[in-house]
């Protein structure tokens, strides 16, 4: 599509209803916060301007946002709102910060994290095909309380939205509603609105007002609804935070069953939003794997196993049970199967982590690397304080304590505690510790 697009994502809003400090955009949705959840859906777009509407904690919202999401976006602005007074405040404030903008204008809300690209595409192609100055997004959802309620007019036609704080009774049992996702023609929304008056039961200037205000001028302002009402859920409280999660949830494993990873439970298994899983990995009941994770093929993970931030399995790597693991890469057929915690550690290939391992990655202030080779044998219950090296091919005994800054050379057998290299006679076999 050749006309220009500018996105709109508001998220100033305080989220009073949530009742907790964090701002409500900020609040996590399988891995990724609520608003970069949104935004994240509007990026394939590929909006030549897109504008975030802030206020409260504006600083911590906008660094966030940049981290997540910036570098999806060819001109991502921040603007404050000053004293949030309304979504069609929020959108005059934007215009300004659009003021040399000829296009498209989609609007999206920070706390709507679950509609998708192809949703937001077809609105956006409903209104080129239309001509009409506002396309809008409805749905049905199965409880539409709290949100606004299309009203139609005999024909049929759109004729309104009314917030449910400002409806009648006969209003409420309307069950179709305002998703809160819109795309204008620039020029029409501009004049739309400058008339907007807070004239409703919050006092605020309703962006609806502004859609509404369209009606019946020019051409008809069509509707798209949403084919499945769960794009539409928002986030007003940690209920519907809930519900959201398990939504995002299921249509993560959807997707990766999808890719033929063997999810043997996806009731008990928790998956982010950008974890990357190959084809014939099996994932047992209750694991948790975490934003940024990359998994191989023939990989197995879990049960009970926790897989966090930054972890790499490479093809055939095992994980099992009761074992976490952080900024840690596992070689092509390594294994650590049982009560173990790596954190920033990397493993060669067909290694061997035994039952009880711990890397011991933090003094206290700052975290520090652990480097296994490949082939390794690492005894049971064996600690190692990182930072610290143990080449390819070698062991540790059972229970062996590998202090801080060790370099456990090539095929080098340590033991005991603080573990010591183990010397070897001549033709083999084990002698005595070298004290
Ligand atoms: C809004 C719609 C409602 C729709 C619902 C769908 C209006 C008046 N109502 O209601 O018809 O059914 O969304 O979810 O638009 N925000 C700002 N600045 C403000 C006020 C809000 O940036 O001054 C942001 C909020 O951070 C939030 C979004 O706009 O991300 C929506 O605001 P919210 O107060 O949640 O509106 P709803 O009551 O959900
Ligand atoms: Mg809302």
């Amino acid at each position: 599509m050749s006309r220009p697009l500018a996105v709109i994502c508001l998220a100033a809003g305080l989220g009073k209803r949530t009742k907790v400090s964090t701002p409500k955009v900020l609040l996590p949705l399988c891995g990724r916060t609520l608003a970069a959840t949104a935004l994240a859906a509007v990026a394939p777009l590929q909006p030549g301007r897109t504008v975030v509407v802030l206020h409260h904690q504006k600083a911590a919202v906008e660094e966030s946002l940049q981290q997540a999401v910036a570098g999806q976006f060819a001109s991502l602005q921040f603007v404050d709102q000053g004293t949030p007074k309304g979504t069609g405040h929020a959108v005059q404030v934007a215009m300004q910060a659009l003021a040399d903008f000829a296009g498209d204008v989609l609007v999206i809300q920070g706390d709507c994290p679950l509609v998708t690209t192809a949703t937001l595409q077809r609105l956006r192609e409903l209104r080129a095909k239309s001509g009409a100055a506002c396309a809008l997004l409805t749905a049905r959802p199965e409880d539409p309380t709290g949100l606004g309620r299309i009203l139609r007019d005999k024909g049929g036609r759109f004729a309104g939205i009314r917030e449910q704080r400002d409806c009648s009774p006969e209003q409420l049992a309307i069950d179709e509603i305002n998703a809160g996702c819109y795309c204008f023609d620039s020029a029409s929304l501009r004049p739309a609105l400058e008339g907007l008056q807070p004239d409703n039961a919050q006092q605020e200037y309703y962006l609806t007002d502004a859609v509404v205000s369209l009606v019946g001028k020019a051409l008809p302002v069509p509707t798209l609804e949403a084919a499945d009402a769960s794009e539409i859920q928002g986030v007003n409280s940690l209920a519907e935070l809930a519900v959201a999660r398990r939504i995002m949830q299921e249509r993560i494993l959807i997707e990766h069953l999808g890719n033929g990873v063997l999810i043997v439970d996806p009731a008990t298994t928790w998956i982010d939003q950008g974890v990357q899983i190959g084809a014939d990995t099996k994932i047992l009941p209750c694991t948790v794997i975490g934003t940024g994770c990359v998994i191989g093929r023939h990989c197995e993970v879990g049960p009970f196993a926790h897989l966090r931030a930054g972890t790499v399995l490479e093809d055939g790597a095992e994980i099992g049970n009761f074992v976490e693991a952080k900024k840690t890469r596992l070689g092509a057929g390594a294994k650590a199967k049982h009560l173990t915690y790596l954190g920033d550690t990397t493993i060669g290939q067909k290694s061997n982590i035994g039952a009880g391992t711990i890397t011991a990655n933090y003094d206290g202030v700052h975290k520090h690397q652990t480097r296994i080779g490949e082939r390794c044998f690492i005894g049971s219950g064996t600690v190692i304080v990182a930072p610290s090296e143990l080449g390819d091919h070698s062991m540790t005994g059972a229970g062996a304590i590998v202090t801080r800054g060790s370099v456990v050379g090539k095929g080098e057998v340590w033991v005991g505690m603080p573990a010591r290299k183990l010397k070897m006679r001549e033709a083999g076999g084990p002698a005595k510790e070298n004290r």
